[in-house]
């Protein structure tokens, strides 16, 4: 749905009032503690609002937390800091949050759906107050832009993190008239933003990782949505499939991009994707995801991992969940250098370990689990709890083929806990699947926590009710699926 003037203006004035609040912290000198999210939109925001405190010369400590839970928000509690800013957080968790900082100063710049009432002593700038879709229209770090924004205007220049934070969260589902992928609702003024600062530039194309400046067989095995099983991940098999359709891999001694092609080459290349994908087994238009805006960002040096925005959430995402979070809010904030080599360091090894489990996952077609409605992957002790998120979010967009949402879950070591891990697609949610509200549910019930959007949603629950639990995920996905409303 269209987002409106008068409905961004609403979020707007929220930022507002959050950006007074924080400019009275920095006249008093407060450190401000802001808490945020490991994927690439929490680091994002977290970049966003950290620069824009440091240019307006406070101080801040940043804590970076893979979920929301009693253990985080007690050391927040005991800390008692001045003020403390949750980004791409904490609006899921409104009861914990009242229940523990009712005391304290909080902001919360989140879109997240909520589940209960806001505290009254706290301020919470959320898009779904608004009427605004928080799972396609913005982003956490869109929001954080808003209140960077009514800080102080020359802020526009971070408009392209909030342009990241928002493809890191897959929002890109919107469509132009052609039927090719883009932003839209409220992410549309932040890209007009961006662009006029000239710090991004955006173009139709097929959406391969570094368009312009990536080896061609390089850019589609980087490209993991959609994925494309058996060239995803694998570019000796990439350069084969390419050489096959006759596209040279070099001008001379030149590798070639992307843009080197020419229309017909392009052309060919996308029905033999197309072909392909059919091959195994997908929809006639799967195909058609591949085309769409791409977001380049033109001040990034080319042959960095920064210069195509899809590819900059591959590196947030990298740093986040190989415990490197500090890396890739200082890389938003600016740094460069030192950081980004090591950052490419990262890049590596989380490629290196997603490939790894999908691997796993397709050597044997049944560890990914046919339920009634649902589909389940036991990652239990093989998966890495740390990138159960990205795989289930990669497993997704292989997800229209099959119809039925995904389930993934593993162990969270040391705690007989395990994360769960939820993604759907858009058929689904048309149909009135909301993710997010069923793991609220199903969590809820089973001594665990759970939420976040309609189409990708995650939980926490102890080890011991994990069969009743998906048991129940099964169950509740079905009931929505038929129109019939949960109960809490
Ligand atoms: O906490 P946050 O809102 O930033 O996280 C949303 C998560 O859900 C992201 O990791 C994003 O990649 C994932 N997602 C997904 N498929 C979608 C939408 C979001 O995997 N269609
Ligand atoms: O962790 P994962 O990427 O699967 O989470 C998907 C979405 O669900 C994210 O937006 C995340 O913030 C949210 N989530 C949540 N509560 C949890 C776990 C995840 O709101 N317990
Ligand atoms: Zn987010």
């Amino acid at each position: 749905m269209a987002v409106t003037k008068k409905q961004i203006n609403a979020l707007m004035k929220d930022a507002s009032k959050a950006a007074n609040l924080i400019l009275k912290s920095i006249e008093k000198s407060d450190t401000i503690h802001v808490s945020s999210h490991t994927d690439a939109d929490g680091l994002a925001s977290a970049g966003i609002i950290g620069k824009s405190l440091a240019r307006l010369g406070g101080t801040f400590h940043l804590r970076i937390a893979k979920w929301v839970e009693e253990k985080v928000v007690d050391q927040i509690a005991a800390e008692k800091p001045p003020l403390t800013i949750f980004t791409d957080s904490g609006g899921g968790y409104l009861d914990l949050l009242s229940e523990k900082l009712s005391t304290n100063k909080v902001i919360i710049l989140d879109h997240h759906q909520t589940s209960s009432e806001t505290p009254p002593a706290f301020i919470h700038v959320n898009p779904h107050f608004h009427g605004i879709d928080g799972s396609r229209d913005i982003s956490g770090a869109g929001v954080a832009y808003f209140v960077a924004k009514a800080l102080d205007k020359t802020n526009v220049d971070l408009a392209h993190l909030a342009v990241v934070g928002a493809l890191g969260d897959m929002q890109d589902k919107y469509h132009d008239k052609s039927g090719h992928r883009k932003l839209g609702g409220a992410n549309d003024s932040i890209v007009e933003d961006a662009v006029n600062t000239g710090y991004l530039k955006v173009e139709t194309d097929l959406m391969f990782f570094g368009r312009e400046t990536r080896p061609i067989h390089q850019a589609l095995a980087r490209t993991t949505n959609p994925f494309l099983p058996g060239i995803s991940g694998e570019e000796d098999k990439s350069l084969a499939f390419l050489a096959n359709l006759g596209i040279k891999p070099k001008q001379g001694d030149k590798w070639r991009a992307l843009r080197d092609l020419s229309e017909e080459e392009k052309k060919n290349l996308f029905s033999a994707i197309a072909d392909y994908l059919v091959s195994k087994g997908f929809a006639g238009d799967a195909a058609l995801n591949l085309i769409g805006n791409v977001y380049t960002l033109a001040r990034e040096e080319p042959w960095t991992p920064l210069r195509d925005a899809r590819e900059f959430t591959v590196m947030l995402n990298a740093t986040g969940r190989m415990d490197k979070a500090g890396l890739g809010v200082a890389i938003c904030m600016g740094d460069r250098g030192k950081c980004l080599q090591e950052a490419i360091t990262v890049i590596k090894e989380y490629r290196r370990t997603i490939t790894k489990y999908l691997s796993w996952l397709t050597e044997k077609p049944e560890r990914l689990e046919e339920l009634e409605s649902i589909y389940v992957v036991r990652g239990d002790s093989v998966i890495d709890e740390k990138v159960i998120s990205p795989v289930s979010s990669i497993l997704s967009t292989t997800l229209s083929k099959l119809g039925k949402p995904i389930i993934a879950y593993s162990l969270i070591s040391g705690e007989n806990m395990v994360k769960v891990s939820a993604r759907a697609v858009e058929p689904l949610i048309k149909k009135g699947l909301n993710l997010g509200e069923i793991l609220n549910v199903a969590a809820d019930k089973h001594s665990g926590r759970g939420g976040g959007h309609d189409i990708a949603a995650g939980a926490q629950i102890p080890i011991k009710n994990v069969e009743p639990f998906i048991k129940l995920v099964d169950k509740l996905v079905k009931k929505q699926l038929k129109g019939i409303q949960l109960e809490g």
